[in-house]
């Protein structure tokens, strides 16, 4: 194993891509915490990592607890670079029947959840005097409006506005924000939304999934690790002269 003497902090790191992500930056020589609301995902998935790692029940909506975070991180390993704003949830539902209560839980995820993550990361580089990386998860949602998933469309796009305002904002501080936009990755997540289409729309379980991977030019789902590949990069000093943007890898459905 390599050693970089780096830190990330990864939310929504208990299971799926988060996982995959901090499994990779373990892998590139990065310390690793780990946070999410489920404390004995959070420890199994510790289990799976070699190298230095610490774990964070959070919930990313509580900006005061997104602040503890990062300065946890920074106590229990020693320094913090890099932050993956990785924590999300999907919603099912066409336009005309979204509720409040649904469109304010996921915005509280997904905008808020990463405008608190962006905060306190740039304020920890700012208090420690050093540059670092804010990475966070788009979607090809990010780019392109989905039939049913208005309302996580919708907290997508904000997350792309976020990631370019948040890029020009800190660029004189030496902080580079971007983000990643993975396509169809068969994670709890898809099986969640996958039933909901069903329900919703009466699709057969599977038929939605295989829909939207109908349609990608590579022929095949992408994987977890996939998607940790890019945020990899993102991460790393090869990505040092890109910031505000939020790349698209989807095995070629979106093309922008
Ligand atoms: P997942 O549902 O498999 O895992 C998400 C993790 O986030 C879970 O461990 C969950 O406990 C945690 N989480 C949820 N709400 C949280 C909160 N308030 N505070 C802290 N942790 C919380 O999801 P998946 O598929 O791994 O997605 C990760 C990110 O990638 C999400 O932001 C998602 O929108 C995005 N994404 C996923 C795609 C996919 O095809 N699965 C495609 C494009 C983007």
């Amino acid at each position: 194993m390599t050693t970089d003497n780096r830190v990330a902090l990864v939310t929504g790191a208990a299971r799926g891509i988060g996982l995959a992500i901090a499994q990779r930056l373990s892998r590139d020589g990065l310390a690793v915490a780990l946070a999410d609301l489920d404390q004995d995902a959070l420890d199994r998935a510790a289990a799976t990592i070699d190298g230095p790692v610490a774990t964070i029940r959070l919930d990313v909506t509580d900006r005061a607890a997104v602040i503890d975070a990062v300065a946890r991180t920074e106590a229990d390993l020693g320094g913090f670079d890099v932050m993956i704003n990785n924590a999300g949830i999907a919603q099912v539902q066409p336009i005309a029947d979204i509720t409040e209560a649904e469109m304010d839980r996921i915005h509280a995820v997904n905008v808020k959840g990463v405008l608190w993550g962006i905060q306190a990361a740039a304020a920890q580089f700012k208090a420690k005097g050093r540059t670092g990386k804010i990475v966070s998860a788009a979607s090809i949602a990010a780019h392109e409006g989905y039939a049913m998933l208005g309302a996580y469309c919708g907290t997508k796009f904000a997350v792309r506005a976020l990631t370019q305002v948040a890029a020009k904002e800190f660029a004189a501080q030496g902080i580079t924000v971007n983000a990643y936009c993975p396509g169809v990755v068969g994670t709890d997540m898809w099986t969640q939304i996958d039933a909901r289409f069903a329900e919703v729309t009466g699709a057969k379980v599977g038929e939605t999934f295989d829909a939207f991977v109908g349609g990608i030019a590579l022929g095949r789902s992408q994987t977890a690790e996939d998607v940790a590949r890019l945020v990899s990069y993102l991460a790393s000093p090869d990505s040092d002269y890109m910031t505000g943007q939020c790349v698209i890898m989807d095995g070629g459905l979106v093309y922008r």
